[in-house]
């Protein structure tokens, strides 16, 4: 039996709280980060129970899906809670859509894998992105021409202060290229439980990222459906993207910068191969791995910290890198690319 050391009132926690917990597995970077205090949650109830206890409600708290976006640059000085809601229902359908919504603590590959078996499209260009479906619509994840918000109805969040649910609807969670509310006016404040897609009857597969085609080519596909555009996905990925069970890594540790098209036309006169696409708005979102190469970055290591050898917007820990070594060669990638092409790269990794 423990008392709540603020109120004095006799608390019987169900939830297990572990003290000074190594992180290095809970990260796909492999920081070897602990956590003051760390519990695991799989209901609403246990959410409740660990923010009605004084002794964590006032700690700072961390939210940990995957660790697949994250870097630990010192250890956490608060409480992680490990999201393990679990569940995947059908909860509506109309003529063109099937509404199903999934538990913030499944895996979202497996999320896209369960609904490519039943024929829920929309989803499959966004295969093989690690992670859970908690954290997706935190930075609004995409892939090979397809966003989350593009299939995305509604979610669900407990809100820490006020211990309540809301539901965000797709305006509210005014997603934008890898960014949400919740990564800004709402940082912190909120625990996604659960989100809920609008996935198509029909689909409309999406092959206009080049190497999609490329590759359900050389799959020699006859029929192209959303089971032989998720597969393609996977091999792309598979073929230039770290495996974090193998070298340590976060996907793109950099988002893509986007120019007005006056500087990216400067910037073609010296630099005839820079690689740009034209955005909706008229400016120019670049590419950072381009960028970076150019800078003579791709494949450097500096002691256990590196830039991939295939993509060099991907960072990685060769082995013992600590979290503050991979930030630092950030910061000189930030800088010799503001320096070479007077762009200014921003992290897409949160840095904890
Ligand atoms: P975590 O790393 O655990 O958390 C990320 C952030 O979200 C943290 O701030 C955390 O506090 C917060 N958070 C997590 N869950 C919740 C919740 N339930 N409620 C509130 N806050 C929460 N991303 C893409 O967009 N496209 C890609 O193609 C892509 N490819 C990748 C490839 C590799 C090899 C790797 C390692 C990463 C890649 N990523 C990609 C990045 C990453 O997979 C996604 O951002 C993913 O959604 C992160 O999920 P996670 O559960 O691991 O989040
Ligand atoms: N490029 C280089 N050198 C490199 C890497 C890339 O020149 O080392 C150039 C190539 O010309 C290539 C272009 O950059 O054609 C784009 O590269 P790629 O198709 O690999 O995509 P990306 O822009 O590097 C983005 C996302 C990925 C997502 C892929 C596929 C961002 C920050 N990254 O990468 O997302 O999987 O497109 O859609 O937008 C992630 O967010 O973690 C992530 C992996």
């Amino acid at each position: 039996m423990k008392t709540c050391v603020i109120c004095g009132k006799i608390l019987n926690l169900t939830m297990k709280i572990l003290e000074n917990q190594s992180l290095k597995k809970r990260n796909t970077f492999g920081i070897d980060a602990t956590a003051k205090y760390f519990t695991e949650f799989s209901s609403i109830e246990n959410i409740h129970e660990i923010l009605s206890d004084a002794r964590y409600f006032t700690l700072n708290k961390l939210i940990l899906g995957g660790g697949s976006n994250l870097l630990f640059t010192k250890n956490f000085d608060g409480i992680v809670l490990k999201n393990n809601l679990k569940g995947i229902e059908l909860i509506n359908e109309d003529a063109e859509y099937y509404y199903v919504r999934s538990a913030a603590g499944e895996a979202w590959h497996s999320f896209v894998m369960y609904c490519i078996e039943n024929n829920f499209a929309g989803l499959e260009n966004l295969s093989l992105i690690p992670g859970n479906v908690g954290a997706s619509p935190m930075q609004n994840i995409g892939a090979y021409g397809v966003e989350l918000k593009d299939h995305f109805y509604e979610l669900e969040a407990y809100h820490i202060a006020d211990k309540t649910i809301h539901t965000f609807n797709n305006s509210d969670c005014k997603f934008g290229y890898r960014e949400s509310v919740f990564k800004r006016e709402l940082k912190n404040q909120y625990i996604i439980i659960s989100v809920t897609f609008r996935l198509l009857k029909k689909p409309k597969l999406n092959t206009s990222y080049g190497a999609i085609e490329k590759e359900l080519e050389a799959m020699n596909v006859k029929e192209i459906n959303i089971q032989a555009i998720s597969k393609a996905v996977c091999n792309i990925r598979s073929s230039k993207l770290p495996n974090p069970a193998e070298i340590g890594n976060a996907g793109s540790f950099f988002k893509n910068p986007e120019v007005v098209k006056g500087k990216y036309e400067f910037l073609k006169i010296s630099y005839p191969e820079i690689v740009g696409y034209e955005l909706e708005n008229g400016n120019v979102k670049l590419a950072a791995g381009w960028l970076i190469e150019q800078c003579g970055w791709k494949g450097k290591t500096i002691g256990d910290a590196g830039v991939h050898k295939l993509q060099a917007l991907v960072l990685v820990n060769y082995g013992n890198a600590k979290g503050t070594e991979i930030f630092d060669l950030s910061q000189q990638i930030l800088d010799s690319v503001k320096a070479k092409f007077g762009v200014e790269l921003e992290r897409e990794v949160n840095i904890i």
